[in-house]
C-alpha cells in the first residue's frame, strides 16, 4: 500500500506549488498550495531507487537514448490503453512545450492563426507567443457544468491561414475525456480544411472512474490520425515536471520530420532514470492513485455542494483539476470593481480572477490558479489542484467555506 494520506511537505525545495507563492502572498497566506499542475505526494518507491542506483556511478557525461525507454514509452501505452505506437517514430523532447513549439513553428507561420477550444491550458498560450501567433479561441459550450465542443463555432473560426489545432484531452483545465466520435468529429474537420491536429495528452492517465481515454491516434479512420501527431509525457502522471522528459509521435512520417527539423532539445540522464523506471514499474503506484485523486473529486464536489453555496463543481472526468465555477464570489467580494481599480495602476490588466485568488489567499490561505487565464470562457472560473492528500484539501475547503461565510 502506497501512502498519499500523510500530507508531503515540499515547502524550501524551491518548487513553484509552494514556495514561488510563499513567496508571493506571503508564508501567513499559503496554508495549501493548489496552484501548477503537479502533486504533493512522495514519488513512487520505484523512481527514488532507480535514481540512487544511478547515482552510486558519479559520471555525468553526454547520454545517448537508450532503446530500454524508448521500450518503456511503447510498452506503456499498449499495455495501458491498447496503443500501438512505433518505436521509431517516438521524438524524445525536454517537455511537451518545446515539442509543441516546435510544431507551431513547422506549420504555422508567424501571424497565423492556432485554433483552440477554450478554456484551454493556460501554457498553451505562451507557446503562441514564443511562436508569434495568434490565438484562435473557440469556446466550448456548458450545460449543468459539462463542456462540450462546439463543433460549428470551430468550423467558422477556421480560416485560409488557420494551420494547426492543438487539442487537449483530457482538457485542462475542464477535466473533459474526450469521446471517440467527438475525436473523429475533430478529425475529419481539421483534415477536410487542412489543419494539422496537435494532440496533447499529458493528462491521459488520469482517468476517473467510469471514463475512458481514447488517444487520437488509436482512432479507426488512419487519414485522421495521419493527420495528426501526439504529445506525451509521464511527467503528470509520476510527477516528474522538472525531471524534464517528454515524447511526440506520428503516423505520418512526412509531418514527423518536418517537425524534426525545428525540434531542438536534449535528454538528460536523471530524466531517463526516472521516467523509464515509472513507466516500467509504476503501474501498481499508479493503480492506487486513481482511485484515491477519484475520492478527491468526490469529496470536494459533495463539500461545494452542501457547504459553499457561492461556489459550484461539477467532477471532472480525467485531470486531477477541479475547476469551479466562483462567478458568484467574483460578485460577493466586488472583483469586478476591484480589478478595474487595480487595472488603472499596473503595468498589465488585472481581473477580477486575479482579485479572487489575491482574496483566496488572504483569507482562506489557500492559492489556485485564476481562470482567466486559461482563454475564453474561463472568467469565473479558479482552477483548483487535487494532487495532494485529503487533509490538505479538507483543510482547504474548510477555509474557504469559512472565508466565504463571512464574506
Ligand atoms: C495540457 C498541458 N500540456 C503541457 C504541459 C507542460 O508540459 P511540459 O512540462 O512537458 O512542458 C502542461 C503542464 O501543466 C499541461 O497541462
Amino acid at each position: 500500500m502506497f501512502d498519499f494520506d500523510t500530507p508531503y511537505s515540499r515547502i524550501g525545495t524551491d518548487c513553484i506549488k509552494w514556495d514561488e507563492q510563499i513567496a508571493k502572498f506571503g508564508k501567513e497566506n499559503v496554508a495549501v498550495g493548489m496552484g501548477i499542475a503537479d502533486m504533493d505526494f512522495k514519488a513512487a518507491p520505484c523512481i527514488g531507487k532507480a535514481l540512487a542506483e544511478r547515482c552510486e556511478h558519479e559520471n555525468w557525461g553526454y547520454l545517448q537514448t537508450p532503446k530500454s525507454y524508448i521500450e518503456s514509452i511503447v510498452a506503456w501505452n499498449k499495455r495501458r490503453y491498447g496503443l500501438e505506437i512505433d518505436p521509431e517514430t517516438i521524438v524524445l523532447s525536454s517537455g511537451v512545450h518545446p515539442a509543441l513549439i516546435a510544431a507551431i513553428q513547422t506549420f504555422s507561420p508567424p501571424g497565423s492563426k492556432v485554433l483552440l477550444t477554450t478554456p484551454s491550458y493556460n501554457g498553451f498560450y505562451s507557446d503562441l507567443t514564443y511562436c508569434r501567433v495568434t490565438q484562435e479561441d473557440s469556446p466550448m459550450k456548458r450545460v449543468d457544468g459539462r463542456y462540450s465542443i462546439d463543433f460549428e463555432d470551430l468550423e467558422r473560426r477556421i480560416s485560409h491561414d488557420t494551420n494547426t489545432l492543438i487539442l487537449c484531452n483530457p482538457q485542462n483545465p475542464t477535466g473533459n475525456f474526450w469521446s471517440a466520435e467527438d475525436l473523429t468529429r475533430l478529425g475529419e474537420l481539421c483534415l477536410e480544411r487542412r489543419v494539422v491536429v496537435l494532440a496533447d495528452e499529458i493528462h491521459c492517465d488520469f482517468v476517473m472512474k467510469g471514463q475512458k481515454y481514447t488517444p487520437f491516434a488509436s482512432l479507426p479512420n488512419k487519414r485522421i490520425v495521419d493527420n495528426s501527431l501526439t504529445f506525451k509525457a509521464a511527467s503528470k502522471t509520476f510527477s516528474l515536471a522538472a525531471m524534464k522528459s517528454a515524447w511526440f509521435f506520428s503516423t505520418n512520417p512526412d509531418l514527423l520530420a518536418r517537425v524534426k527539423v525545428n525540434h531542438r532539445a536534449d535528454i538528460n540522464t536523471l530524466g531517463v532514470v526516472a521516467n523509464r523506471a515509472a513507466l516500467t514499474e509504476g503501474d501498481s503506484w499508479l493503480d492506487q492513485l486513481l482511485p484515491y485523486i477519484d475520492g478527491n473529486h468526490e469529496f470536494v464536489e459533495g463539500y461545494i455542494r452542501e457547504k459553499m453555496p457561492l461556489v459550484k463543481y461539477t467532477k471532472a472526468q480525467g485531470t486531477y483539476l477541479a475547476w469551479l465555477d466562483v462567478s458568484q464570489v467574483v460578485d460577493k467580494i466586488g472583483a469586478k470593481e476591484k480589478a478595474a481599480e487595480a487595472s488603472k495602476t499596473s503595468p498589465k490588466p488585472v481581473t477580477p480572477e486575479m482579485i479572487v485568488q489575491k482574496w483566496l489567499a488572504e483569507n482562506a490561505k489557500v492559492v489556485m490558479t485564476p481562470g482567466a487565464e486559461y482563454g475564453t470562457g474561463g472568467e469565473g472560473h479558479m482552477r483548483m489542484n487535487l494532487g495532494t492528500s485529503r487533509k490538505m484539501i479538507e483543510l482547504a475547503l474548510n477555509n474557504m467555506a469559512s472565508a466565504l461565510n463571512k464574506a
